[in-house]
């Protein structure tokens, strides 16, 4: 076996697993003002970023070829309904039409997060009803909002639209209203199987999206669980998704797996904000190589089956690639 890695040449002849900077997609924070690069505490080197800059940022990552870029938003102001995820003059849809008027945007595909936590006061996914129990994310409410966001990014300038809420019935929803809108060009990328991960942790500092009470578990699902997972993307799919996203990516590696053998869409792996931080605090203090353990961890989610992978490292893996 050893023939073959006896030289750089010989390996990189024989090796399996390509990794290329087009496969990579970045996400950016948008958030009020002008001229801010406001860092993430726990995500060293993700910074939330006013419009201005985030055009900036899509020129460096055109530059540098990445595929393209997944837009959150962190609005202004929030309410109970979070009607800003569907406001037209929102901050995503306000940061689309910036990007699209940019020359760079051409060659990234710019993709809108469809999900309601960034929005609302109390930072659930959904409309949030009070029950004896507690509280109820109502499901078929939120779904009707969610459509609505949908076509508001997409009228603004999103070339794909992705929900990350895990609400039942909302590709349908959403496909339904952008077709009414016109957008029946716009493709779903659902982020089908979405754990309820203790990963997400720095996202929530990031996009101030952490839920005021209770938790996501009524609708991310067990981690424990991947034929689930296999339901939840078949459904996403016979609603009409055009792409699949699984996520978080590194615990879920085996899950990632059984999607790519069970269905031939386009899957992308999400490397989430706890798997950027942890290598990100390793590497701090020394403990791992920087360069080979983020390549390492991205190519193996593309081993696992990943067409593409969205990561925090995508500018920083796109000019070691
Ligand atoms: C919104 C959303 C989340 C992430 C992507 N979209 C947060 C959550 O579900 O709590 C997590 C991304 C990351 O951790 O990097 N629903």
């Amino acid at each position: 076996m050893r023939r073959l890695r006896r030289t750089e040449a010989l390996r990189n002849l024989v090796r399996e697993t390509r990794l290329t900077p087009g496969q990579l997609i970045y996400p950016l924070f948008i958030c009020p003002g002008e001229g801010v690069r406001k860092e993430i505490s726990s995500m060293p080197g993700v910074f939330n970023v006013s419009v201005d800059e985030a055009v900036k940022e899509a020129e460096e990552a055109a530059r540098l070829g990445l595929g393209g870029l997944l837009l959150f938003g962190l609005p202004e102001s929030k309410d109970e309904e979070g009607t800003g995820a569907w406001d037209d003059e929102g901050i995503v849809q306000t940061a689309l039409r910036a990007l699209k008027a940019n020359a760079a945007s051409k060659k990234l595909v710019l993709i809108a997060d469809v999900c309601l936590c960034e929005y609302t006061s109390h930072g659930h996914c959904g409309i949030v009803t009070k029950t004896e129990e507690g509280f109820e994310v109502e499901n078929d409410s939120s779904v009707e909002l969610l459509g609505r966001a949908a076509a508001s990014l997409a009228r603004a300038g999103a070339d794909i639209v992705a929900p990350s809420d895990m609400m039942d019935g909302r590709v349908a929803e959403i496909r339904h209203a952008l077709d009414e809108d016109g957008l029946e060009q716009t493709p779903i990328l659902s982020y089908a199987a979405k754990f309820a991960s203790a990963f997400y942790g720095p996202f929530r500092e990031a996009a101030d999206s952490a839920p005021q009470f209770g938790d996501r578990k009524t609708y991310q699902m067990d981690g424990a669980n991947v034929r689930e997972a296999l339901r939840e993307i078949e459904l996403d799919l016979g609603e009409g998704a055009d792409m699949i996203l699984m996520k978080p990516a590194m615990p879920y590696l085996d899950v990632v797996r059984a999607a790519r053998d069970r269905f031939d869409v386009p899957m992308g792996a999400y490397q989430v904000s706890g798997e950027y931080s942890m290598l990100k605090a390793a590497f701090a203090r020394g403990w791992l190589e920087p360069e080979r353990a983020m390549i390492e961890s991205l190519v193996g989610m593309r081993r696992a089956g990943a067409d593409f992978i969205v990561t925090y490292f995508a500018k920083e893996a796109g000019k070691v690639l």
